[in-house]
């Protein structure tokens, strides 16, 4: 089995430059946001409910356009059928009627650049990854909620994105499956090298996955801080949590949440 490797290793460069948004009501939801995620950097973006966590993935995603300002992945405008682009949603949003496998190969297939032996394989290759080696065969309502989501990052992953996306992925999990889950990620992205923006409301998973963790204020302020997470990797939650610095950080965002809040009354 061959080692996987992002596509283009050397990049995976996420820009936003002066960035203005507002939805269709007009209500303006980013003035003059500015956000560089270098290539393989792991950010965390934490804030407040409506703060507008979603709508800054779905802009660097390509999903939706800024009104004014520029949105770009190695200097190239984003557009969301970029293969530099892999998305994990907040729920696992499988096909039902696809077995695991042809989930996870399902991106592949659309890529058309794979024989649909080689995409089997690669499949095969990424369900191993996540643990779901002989899950292949099942149904998505045959697995439990953490074994879905764990279908939706291989499905995420296959196509070997230098960029991943994840919209609070694993938020409705139970804490036991969650841990697990960060561990692997972490794992997997250590292997794969991939920039990633995470989008989570836990500081404990914030800080126990980030390089750097992006706070917002509430809408239209944008970013009300940013914090460098230097702790040692591998990290572990048998042991991270128990370092002081770990401690530190999340003392630090606790305020800086709280602040965001109170701000808000
Ligand atoms: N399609 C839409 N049309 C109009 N307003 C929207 C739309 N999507 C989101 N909003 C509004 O934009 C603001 C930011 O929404 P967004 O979903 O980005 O917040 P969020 O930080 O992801 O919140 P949460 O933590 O609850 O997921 C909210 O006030 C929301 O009501
Ligand atoms: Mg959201």
């Amino acid at each position: 089995m061959s080692s996987p490797s992002p596509s283009g290793s050397a990049a995976g460069q996420l820009a936003l430059q002066a960035v203005d948004f507002a939805y269709a009501d007009g209500r303006s939801i980013f003035r003059q946001l500015s956000l560089t995620v270098t290539p393989g950097e792991f950010v965390v973006l934490l804030g407040p409910s409506g703060c507008g966590k979603s709508t800054l993935l779905n802009l660097l995603s390509g999903f939706i356009q800024p009104d004014r300002g520029t949105v770009s992945i190695d200097g190239e405008a984003v557009r969301p059928e970029m293969d530099a682009l892999g998305y994990v949603f907040q729920s696992p949003n499988l096909f039902p009627w696809l077995t695991v496998l042809d989930n996870v190969r399902f991106g592949l297939r659309m890529r058309g650049d794979l024989t649909p032996a080689a995409q089997q394989q690669r499949a095969r290759q990424y369900l191993a990854l996540v643990g779901l080696a002989d899950a292949a065969e099942q149904f998505p309502h045959q697995l439990s909620g953490g074994m879905r989501q764990r279908v939706a990052l291989a499905r995420a992953l296959a196509p070997e994105p230098k960029l991943l996306l994840a919209d609070e992925p694993f938020g409705a999990l139970d804490a036991i499956t969650r841990r697990h889950l960060n561990e692997e990620l972490l794992r997997l992205w250590s292997q794969l090298g991939q920039t990633v923006v995470f989008i989570t409301h836990d500081i404990d998973e914030a800080v126990f996955l980030a390089d750097r963790v992006v706070v917002l204020g509430r809408a239209p302020q944008g970013i009300d801080t940013q914090l460098t997470v230097d702790l040692p990797r591998p990290r572990s939650f048998a042991t991270t949590p128990r370092l002081p610095r770990f401690l530190a950080c999340r003392e630090q965002l606790m305020d800086r949440i709280a602040h965001v809040m109170e701000r808000a009354v």
